[in-house]
């Protein structure tokens, strides 16, 4: 696949079909992700996949109820990620986020769904710098195989219980960094479209000053052409 293709069109799927993930494409996205940057080359990362049904029903109670938790502190505006960024429309980004809450609901409804859940885990990931590049090389060898999913944050909440429930040695320093839920996505793939153009988020050598170029639309793919796959997302 392009490598222009996985950049604009690795979107957060949530809508997964219950089909399992072979165990070569999890290698192959696993071996890809261990190539990612990390400081030092210190790796100090590890991934716990779980396919056990079992767990992922356990998970999935977790998870339901770690999502209520964000919302509630979301309608009192203490969430970590409530505010748009300066300078965006707050319309916009209310409509996005109703969204996807609409399409996490879906997500949390149809936990046992998922096939896959993947763990990460870092020794101080460094505000996450650290493991970040390899989680989305998983989701970027993810989509090269045709695999969705998304990244969650909300099981810290629950981080004991996680702990417990997959024998993390938390004394070496393991903590836990991202629940990415992984399948074979129901809806098509598509560009993510609903981003703020670099003019509007860039500038050259001063806050102030323009970056020089104006994108108005992606500049993928060339010419703007849609494949018949690409259309929607999930
Ligand atoms: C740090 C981080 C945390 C995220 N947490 C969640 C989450 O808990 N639940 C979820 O459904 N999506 C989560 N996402 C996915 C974002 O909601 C998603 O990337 C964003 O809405 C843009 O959608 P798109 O990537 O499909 O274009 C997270 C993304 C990041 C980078």
């Amino acid at each position: 696949m392009d490598i222009y293709e996985a950049l604009y069109t690795t979107r957060m799927m949530r809508r997964l079909r219950p089909d399992p993930i072979p165990l070569d494409t999890q290698a192959r996205i696993l071996d890809a992700a261990v190539r990612a940057p990390n400081g030092a080359n210190t790796q100090r990362w590890h991934f716990v996949a779980v396919d056990d049904p079992e767990l992922i029903r356990e998970f999935g109670q977790l998870f339901r109820q770690a999502r209520a938790l964000e919302y509630e502190k979301f309608s009192t505006g203490t969430g970590p990620m409530v505010a748009p960024a300066p300078g965006s429309d707050p319309a916009a980004h209310a409509e996005t986020m109703r969204w996807i809450k609409g399409s996490g609901n879906y997500l949390a409804d149809h936990f046992e769904e998922v096939p896959l859940l993947l763990f990460v885990f870092a020794i101080d990931d460094l505000g996450g710098a650290n493991i970040y590049p390899a989680i989305w090389s998983i989701l970027l060898a993810a989509r090269a195989e045709g695999v969705g999913g998304v990244m969650t944050l909300v099981l810290r909440n629950f981080e004991d219980r996680v702990n417990e429930l997959l024998g993390v040695p938390v004394e070496e320093g393991w903590k836990m960094s991202a629940m990415l839920t992984l399948g074979y996505p129901r809806g098509k793939w598509g560009v993510a479209a609903n981003r703020r153009p670099v003019q509007e988020v860039s500038s050259r050598n001063h806050w102030d000053s323009p970056f020089g170029v104006e994108v108005p639309q992606p500049l993928w793919p060339p010419h703007g052409e849609m494949t018949s796959d690409l259309a929607a997302t999930g």
